[in-house]
């Protein structure tokens, strides 16, 4: 039987499409999408699905014996705001299921994997603007702190065991097709809901709070490249700085705007805005350049159109 991919978390936003896109390119079949639930998507139930729970070893390990597989993508995780509600699952789902797929690759039952961190692996102590790929961390929210442990249990286990795992520290990511669960930088998707919905939005961040962004093709682009990347030219096994573009809630809103003339912003800051206060405005990403040429292609004005036309696009099939 030939080898096969295996997308952990399929269902979720980067997951469904991750699975996509790896489908396009190595067909239906040779892409194993599964979720701790059953997929409410004609698109994702089209291909083969498993049912799977990432914080369950026996699970994971009889889903990848029955499909052969050599590569596994592990999108499950808690994100930030809502890790901040149930901070312990949050910490046992994200680890766990890392922990699990470690092992997986420790015990050579697969060769490559892919694992998420994100820019909340920083803390307020962190230099803000162009933020190093080797700096201080000191996250502060349970989210962050699961991802940068995660991140050294990712270089102790290459170094260590040998496990081909490789890694990216995503922005805020904004995309249409699946919404996120419970992120700080998810004003940066509802307002695009809402601008087209009822032309008002209220953000939970403040006008002024700068954040790294990208747009899910950019995102989708980096995650396949770095896999495909030959494993010399991955030099850092913890997890590479990646940017797309900075922006404020402020801007973001001007730029819809641009589009929609009457559309109204306010802001009401919540709880996120502390976790979004403890993040970076802006990364360096250059090693990710240099080591397995990463280059962004969607600046702000391009997500805008795009964002607009695609959750139109939703509504018009809805
Ligand atoms: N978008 C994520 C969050 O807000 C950051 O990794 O939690």
């Amino acid at each position: 039987m030939p080898s096969k991919i295996l997308i952990v978390g399929a269902c979720g936003q980067i997951g469904s499409e991750l699975t996509f896109a790896l489908r396009d390119i190595h067909g239906e079949d040779a892409v194993i999408a599964s979720d701790i639930k059953s997929s409410t998507s004609p698109e994702l139930a089209s291909g083969p699905f498993e049912i799977l729970d990432a914080t369950d070893y026996d699970n994971f390990k009889t889903v990848v014996s029955k499909h052969n597989i050599d590569t596994v993508y592990m999108m499950a995780a808690m994100l930030s705001g809502t890790a901040e509600k149930f901070p312990e699952k949050g910490w046992d789902l994200n680890m766990t299921s890392l922990f699990n797929v470690l092992n997986l690759g420790k015990e050579k039952l697969v060769n490559k994997i892919f694992w998420p961190s994100s820019i909340a692996v920083f803390g307020p102590t962190t230099p803000k603007v162009d933020t190093p790929q080797q700096t201080i961390m000191e996250p502060t929210t349970v989210y962050g702190i699961s991802k940068q442990a995660g991140e050294r249990w990712c270089a102790y286990y290459y170094k260590r065991y040998g496990v081909d795992v490789r890694s990216i520290r995503y922005p805020g990511l904004i995309s249409y097709k699946t919404p996120p669960g419970g992120g700080t930088t998810d004003y940066a998707i509802e307002i695009f809901h809402e601008a087209l919905k009822s032309s008002s939005y209220t953000s939970f961040l403040s006008q002024e709070t700068t954040l790294p962004m990208m747009y899910m093709d950019d995102a989708i682009n980096a995650t396949i490249s770095i896999m495909d990347a030959p494993t010399e030219s991955i030099k850092i096994r913890s997890s590479y700085n990646l940017a797309g573009v900075s922006f404020t809630p402020e801007e973001l809103y001007a730029e819809v705007k641009k589009h929609i003339p009457d559309f109204e912003m306010n802001y009401k800051s919540d709880f996120r805005q502390d976790i979004a206060d403890s993040w970076p405005n802006c990364i360096n990403d250059s090693e990710a350049a240099s080591d397995w040429g990463w280059k962004k292609d969607f600046d702000l004005e391009m997500i805008v159109k795009e964002m607009l036309a695609g959750v139109k696009s939703l509504k018009e099939v809805n």
